[in-house]
């Protein structure tokens, strides 16, 4: 089916919801900054994550463990100004909802109105389900995020797949179910087995979104970097890539370098 960017309607927690009651997939990406969250957006994109993977894409870092809640609302009005129709869903960074549940309901209402966000999104099962009740009671949206969890990194010890024991497995089934209950409106499934990704999708009502999970989710994620082919050495396997835009910019920055040093940029034409 193709996409009609002009005629999409204001995608809301709700329509992913009846998407899929009525078995139509989702499509989400992340996005960092305006210009290119205005040209996902107008590719047809339903949701759009400030992800706190900006630690890692545009900041610099190995983890995303030093994204702070000021970097989230900067990235996020900036997402927000160029979007039309996406839901625009902003992580909540590390030690901003982990402490008390009023910390986090306070930090996500700081992503509701100072940044514009539509939604938020949190790590973990058990341990965040007071905090997801308090926000989904006082009408804020959570999208929960279940399997590797990257903010737990130095808890885990690698990025490898999770939910591969039975143990894990469960409590992945478990957390999904009280996660729904508290209120989540999608559940993000990171990189887990796609046999143990078909059964949480088929054990809860709100969609499921797939990053390393599978195809049998309700949508799918990717960072869009990434999926892009922006950088030459991250290439996991789940990742399928969409462009080769590294390769794209070096021709492209190489070209430049080489008008500029033998001054055939900028001609006449190119100046006043
Ligand atoms: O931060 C992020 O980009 C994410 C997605 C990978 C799901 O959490």
């Amino acid at each position: 089916m193709s996409v009609t960017p002009t005629t999409r309607k204001r995608v809301t927690t709700r329509r992913l919801i009846d998407m899929k009651a009525s078995g139509t997939p989702i499509a989400c990406l992340t996005a960092y900054d305006a210009i290119t969250a205005g040209i996902l957006d107008g590719a047809g994109v339903d949701v759009l994550l400030v992800g706190d993977s900006v630690g890692n894409v545009v900041q610099g870092h190995d983890t995303t463990i030093p994204v702070t809640l000021e970097h989230m609302i900067y990235h996020t009005q900036a997402v927000v100004r160029a979007v039309e129709h996406a839901l625009v869903v902003t992580d909540m960074p590390f030690m901003t909802y982990q402490v008390t549940p009023q910390e986090a309901f306070r930090n996500a209402g700081r992503l509701m109105k100072e940044a514009g966000s539509g939604a938020v999104k949190l790590e973990g099962g058990q341990r965040v389900l007071e905090a997801v009740h308090m926000m989904t009671d006082s009408g804020i949206p959570v999208m929960a995020h279940l399997g590797l969890t990257p903010q737990s990194i130095h808890q885990f010890g690698s990025y490898k797949e999770r939910g591969v024991s039975q143990q894990e497995a469960d409590d992945i089934k478990r957390d999904a179910i009280a996660l729904e209950k508290a209120g989540a409106f999608a559940i993000v499934l990171e990189k887990i087995p796609a046999s143990l990704a078909a059964e949480v999708t088929a054990l809860v009502r709100v969609p499921t979104i797939g990053i390393g999970a599978g195809p049998n989710c309700d949508g799918q994620i990717l960072v869009w970097t990434d999926m892009m082919g922006m950088s030459t050495e991250f290439r996991p396997r789940f990742v399928r890539r969409y462009a080769e835009i590294h390769d794209v910019m070096t021709r492209a920055v190489r070209s430049y370098v080489s008008d500029v040093k033998g001054h055939t940029f900028p001609t006449d034409e190119e100046s006043y």
